[in-house]
Order: structure tokens, then sequence, then C-alpha cells
């Protein structure tokens, strides 16, 4: 069971489209997918199960603030053939209710995961747009590894990414979490303009072999399945979008598997 994160403290980068659509490419392969929906705002809740968050009783801020609820109690099936554990906007209170010198705040999710042994093969987490904070310490503290999403058009892409990254390296040293960054997703592209090529560029110069190879090429598609609530595969299978997240699930796996051997 490997749980990866995909962050950005940005909103706005694809961090919730990457999530889904990933996640169901990863089905595709026969993988046993959960996804956790960490952003309060419930975009991944809503795309996963095609129901209004708020409908959603049992959400991840009851899971991390009631000791008696399990991951089984909150978890859901959805129709994209993935499993969710999907939250909405009353998670920010239920996290706040949580004492400030509580383990749970840092390792709530963590210990909660432990409890489903091996049944799934990647638990892929949704973070919130934020740098610090409850949400965001939990997902660090429970992941592998960390995606992150980067936006290929807007030349602020790059800006307080290194702020970030030493964020999530003492989060990591707090929390004795294993994260490392698995790579940097690059979103919205469109190399057809000179903004889209500059910011490419700026990107692999910055973060070098570390960029994946897969980029994910802007595309209508991808905004009328997110209108639709549907996962872009389902929506159109031979669409830009759907193959670029196709890819993008089959290289993550690869790097997965190469760090493996490695450690
Ligand atoms: N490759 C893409 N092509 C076109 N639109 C995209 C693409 N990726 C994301 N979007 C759109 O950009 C907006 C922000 O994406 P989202 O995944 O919600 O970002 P975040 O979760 O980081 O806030 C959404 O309206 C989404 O439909
Ligand atoms: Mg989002």
């Amino acid at each position: 069971m490997r749980v990866v994160s995909f962050a950005n403290y940005k909103g706005g980068v694809g961090k919730t489209t990457s999530v889904v659509n990933t996640a169901r490419a990863l089905t595709d392969n026969g993988f046993k997918i959960l996804v956790v929906d960490l952003d309060p705002q419930g975009n991944s809740t809503l795309t996963l199960s095609r129901k209004n968050p708020f409908e959603h009783e049992k959400t991840v801020g009851n899971l991390l603030s009631d000791k008696d609820l399990n991951m089984a109690d909150c978890l859901i099936p959805t129709p994209a053939g993935v499993d969710l554990m999907p939250t909405n906007l009353n998670s920010y209170p239920l996290v706040s209710s949580i004492p400030p010198n509580s383990a749970k705040r840092i390792y709530g999710l963590k210990n909660k995961l432990q409890d489903l042994e091996d049944k799934y093969d990647f638990i892929i987490i949704d973070c919130p747009p934020q740098i610090e904070g409850a949400l965001i310490t939990n997902a660090i503290a429970a992941s592998d590894y960390y995606v992150l999403p980067i936006e290929g058009e807007s030349v602020y892409a790059l800006q307080g990414v290194d702020h970030l990254i030493q964020v999530i390296d003492l989060i990591r040293e707090d929390t004795g979490s294993r994260i490392r960054l698995l790579g940097t997703l690059v979103t919205m592209v469109d190399t057809r303009t000179n903004a889209g090529r500059v910011v490419k560029d700026a990107i692999d110069k910055y973060f070098k072999e570390m960029v994946f190879k897969t980029i994910i090429r802007r595309n209508t598609t991808i905004n009328k399945a997110n209108l639709r609530n549907k996962c872009v595969c389902d929506l159109d299978p031979r669409s830009m979008g759907c193959l670029d997240y196709r890819s993008f699930a089959k290289e993550m796996i690869e790097r997965i598997d190469q760090g493996t051997r490695k450690t």
C-alpha cells in the first residue's frame, strides 16, 4: 500500500483534476484505489461521488476528530471505480476542534489508514491549498510520496515552490514521515504558445529529472468532464486528457517501482 499526496499550496493548479483522473486511470491496471479528499472544498468528493459534498454524513473531518470512527465507517464506493473518503466544508470546524497538542492533529490519518492493512494498492490524497495546518500535516505524516502539480502556463508557477518544499521537509522531519517528492507534474500545458514553452523550460531547469516526462496538456474535455462530475476517461476515452492521465499513471507507477527497488 503506497500513499501519494498531490500537494501545492496554490489553488487552481490541477491538484483535484490530477487526483481523480490518476486514480481512475490506475483502476484500468487493476489496482485497488482509495482517494482521500483532504480539501474541505470537496471537489474530488463531488466529482467522484457525483453528490453534493454536504450529502455525505461521515467525512474525513468526522474520521479525524472522532476516535470511535474507523475508515470503514466513512468510506464509500464511487461510480469511478475507486473508493472515496469524502469531505465537505464541515471538516474545517471538526478538525479545528481537535485539541492543539493532540497527536490526532498529526497522526490521525496515518493511524486510521493502518486499519486498512493492504486493502488498497494506492491511496491518493487530494491536499488542501495550504502550507500549514492540521490537514496538510496529516497528509504529510501519512504519505510515502508527494506529487507536485504545477501550472504550465502561469509565469508565477515556480513562485513559492522552494518554500513549499522546505516546509514539507520540515514537517517530514518533525513527524518522522517517509514522504519524498515523487515528481513535478506540469498541468494545463499549451506548448503552442510562447508563454507555455518559456514556463515549461523554467520548470525543467528548476526541477530537472524530477519533472515527469508526461505533461498534462490543456484540454477542454477535462473541463467538460469536471463540469459533469466525471473522470475524463469516462466522458471520452479517446480525448487528449484521458491519454495524458493514463500515461501519467503509468509513469507514476514506474517511478514508485524504481524507488522501491533502490531502497
Ligand atoms: N489539463 C487541463 N485542461 C483544461 N482545464 C483544466 C486542466 N486541468 C485542470 N483544469 C481546470 O482548471 C481548474 C482548476 O483545476 P483543479 O484541478 O480544480 O485545481 P486545484 O485542485 O489545484 O485547485 C478547473 O476548472 C479544471 O477544470
Ligand atoms: Mg482542488
